[in-house]
């Protein structure tokens, strides 16, 4: 049988990961590759053997033997490039968050409905082997019904610059960046339900730091540390109509002494904890135990997940199983961050109808 040729949008970071996860797919062929910057398409495509580059998404769409595509743009472009690769009939995985507003992600909603093929939001965490453990756990009811969650994701210093920083391009900082996440697993985990409100607080205090000396950290290509238009802490408290709350923050910098991720779930018959560590809480004859499972990876794992994921997208294209991660989730998680910050924008909470 021939392999399925899969196209690649966007050829930065993150599109490294996602070109070695379907290198490593035995049912594929890196087929083509697109990115505005020419150079970096061409050394992508020599690096994973593909035989297209185009400076243009519209020209790799056009042929008509590419199967699927990975959208690993700017925020800004993944409703357009999804809604053009679904009308191509592409099936389409596109890195989170699915877009910077609920108007265009409902847009992308209805084109996946309109073309019938797959779109698979970039949620990595849900494939992670530590999300896999605990998910079982949940679904065989072990846990009992979750009622709250609390997420922290902050970095004292770790705005990246660049398209991150500019939010034209971004939709945002730490929270539509990395508050995507966070929420998103433990919303997941949480069994998706219904949100109800939104109340949230984004700063821009302490700006980027770009002043810092003597302590590295991650920054993009073109970091240019004059330019900043994004917050650098949210908090946020959502309510769903089951009566459960997630609480979260996440920052790209803070007067913190260190990093901090965490992702815990409570529960009525037992919590967990998935980061820093898998962890498993609970009572039994009146004792409280805490349970570490013996397992390879307790943290998130980012090549594994990655691998999983697009497998998974794979096998998803091919009608084998469900996605994990559908668009309407993708429309939800947008629904969530968007009122995040129109509730700090109007200091008011935000209610869904
Ligand atoms: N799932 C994760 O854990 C994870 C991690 C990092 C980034 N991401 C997501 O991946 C996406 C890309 O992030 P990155 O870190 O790779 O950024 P990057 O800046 O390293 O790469 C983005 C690339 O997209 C190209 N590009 C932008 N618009 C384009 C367009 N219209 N057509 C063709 N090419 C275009 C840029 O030239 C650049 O080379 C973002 O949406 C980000 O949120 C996800």
């Amino acid at each position: 049988m021939s392999k399925l040729k899969i196209g690649v949008i966007g050829a930065g970071s993150i599109s490294e990961v996602h070109l070695n996860a379907y290198k490593s797919n035995p049912e594929v062929e890196i087929y083509a590759i697109c990115d505005l910057n020419e150079q970096r398409a061409k050394e992508k495509a020599e690096a994973f053997g593909a035989s297209h580059v185009f400076t243009n998404y519209h020209d790799l769409l056009a042929l008509p033997e590419i199967h699927s595509v990975s959208i690993c743009t700017w925020n800004n472009s993944h409703a357009e490039i999804s809604i053009a690769a679904l009308e191509a009939g592409k099936h389409v995985l596109v890195e989170k968050p699915l877009c910077k507003t609920v108007e265009e992600a409902l847009q992308v909603e209805e084109a996946v409905q309109k073309s019938g093929k797959l779109l698979q939001v970039g949620f990595v965490r849900r494939y992670g082997s530590n999300t896999k453990i605990l998910k079982q756990f949940l679904d065989n009811g072990e846990l009992g019904e979750i009622y709250y969650a609390k997420a922290s994701c902050l970095r004292r210093l770790g705005n990246p610059g660049g398209w991150f920083s500019d939010k034209e391009r971004s939709g945002g900082g730490p929270l539509i960046d990395l508050g995507v996440h966070v929420i998103d697993i433990c919303w997941y985990l949480m069994g998706r339900p219904k949100v109800k409100s939104v109340t949230g607080n984004a700063y821009n205090r302490l700006g980027n730091r770009s002043n810092i000396k003597n302590l590295s950290f991650y920054r993009a290509a073109d970091y240019n540390g004059a330019v900043n238009t994004v917050e650098d802490l949210a908090n946020a408290l959502i309510r769903f109509e089951n009566g459960a709350s997630i609480m979260v923050d996440v920052s790209f910098t803070l007067h913190a002494q260190k990093d901090e991720l965490s992702v815990k779930i409570y529960g009525d018959k037992g919590g967990a904890e998935l980061e820093p560590e898998l962890a498993i809480v609970t009572e039994k004859h009146d004792t409280i135990l805490n349970v570490l499972p013996q397992v390879d990876n307790l943290s998130f794992d980012f090549v594994d997940a990655f691998k999983n994921e697009i497998a998974h997208f794979i096998d998803a294209t091919m009608g084998r199983k469900e996605t994990l991660s559908p668009v309407q989730d993708g429309v939800e998680m947008m629904k969530m961050l968007c009122a995040i910050y129109e509730s700090s924008e109007t200091g008011k909470e935000i209610v869904f109808e």
